[in-house]
């Protein structure tokens, strides 16, 4: 992971500005080309942490609503609950609402050596699939089933067809007796990184669709024509990715900038006495890179 020691505290300290536009230019360049960033100690002040991470943020993302807030800032909100591990993921990539960016910041680090959050360049894990799977995901897209409930109470009686302005999305329905919208969507699990022309293998494959460790709004994954993923396949995916993955040790302070559309992020389980571990998340939706001027 590329590391910058930017602390933001102290440059706002000596001027108006959170970063300078040279900084700015430089992060930017870093991200699009490696993907994952830790700023080492950038503040103490959460409030600049997310005033800086507006920076790079046109908007954020609306699944994290789910999520509990974090220190009265909408932006910030828990990670995963509880102590289990997590599966090697790209958030929300069974949905089109899939958030450009994943931040994590370190409030405060673990005492005890567990719950290292883990990561996994896409990028890398294609170019190191056989030939075989490769073929597979290429030519046939996955199928998610997905149920988002309401965010508020909605009246009406059984299912009502509904549409949502997505490529990809399917039998939507609004589903007043579960109070959640319901839909296939239908996603290719490679797609082209966002910054270059590279290939990436990022989505939900391997998080399971029931049990401790399955995500509560992805029901189902087949693939397009119904055929189950061949276990010999999936077997390859998860040998390959826990020989890529990387574990980032927590410092206080640490905020990671993470491309969640080329990398994947999970977390070792958490040993149970830990009781200091505190790792916010904030979902940014879509970047403001494209169109950003630094004034
Ligand atoms: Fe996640």
């Amino acid at each position: 992971m590329k590391e910058f020691k930017i602390n933001i505290d102290n440059n706002l300290k000596k001027s108006s500005k959170i970063i300078s536009k040279k900084d700015y230019m430089n992060i930017v360049n870093n991200f699009k080309k490696y993907g994952a960033i830790t700023f080492s100690n950038i503040s103490s002040n959460i409030n600049n942490v997310g005033d800086f991470i507006d920076l790079f943020s046109n908007s954020y993302s609306n699944d994290a609503k789910r999520r509990k807030v974090r220190f009265n800032n909408k932006k910030f909100r828990d990670v995963d609950v509880g102590f289990d591990e997590v599966i090697l993921h790209s958030e929300t990539s069974f949905s089109p609402t899939r958030p450009e960016i994943v931040w994590f910041y370190c409030n405060k680090p673990p005492k005890t050596n567990s719950g290292k959050t883990l990561i996994c360049d896409g990028i890398d894990l294609w170019n190191n699939l056989s030939a075989e799977t490769k073929i597979f995901f290429i030519g046939e897209p996955v199928c998610y089933s997905v149920k988002v409930p309401f965010e508020k109470k909605i009246q009406g009686i059984g299912k009502k067809k509904w549409y949502l302005d997505k490529p990809g999305v399917r039998k939507c329905y609004l589903n007043y007796k579960s109070q959640s919208i319901e839909f296939d969507y239908l996603k290719f699990a490679v797609q082209k990184s966002l910054y270059d022309d590279k290939l990436c293998f990022s989505n939900h494959l391997l998080v399971p669709v029931t049990g401790k460790q399955s995500e509560e709004q992805m029901m189902k994954k087949e693939t397009v024509g119904k055929k189950k993923i061949p276990e010999k396949i999936m077997q390859e995916i998860k040998n390959k990715a826990n020989l890529l993955k990387k574990a980032k040790i927590w410092k206080k302070y640490d905020l990671v900038m993470l491309d969640n559309i080329r990398f994947m992020h999970g977390r070792e389980k958490i040993n149970k006495k830990e009781k200091d571990r505190d790792i916010v998340t904030i979902q940014t939706s879509k970047t403001k890179f494209k169109n950003y001027f630094y004034n």
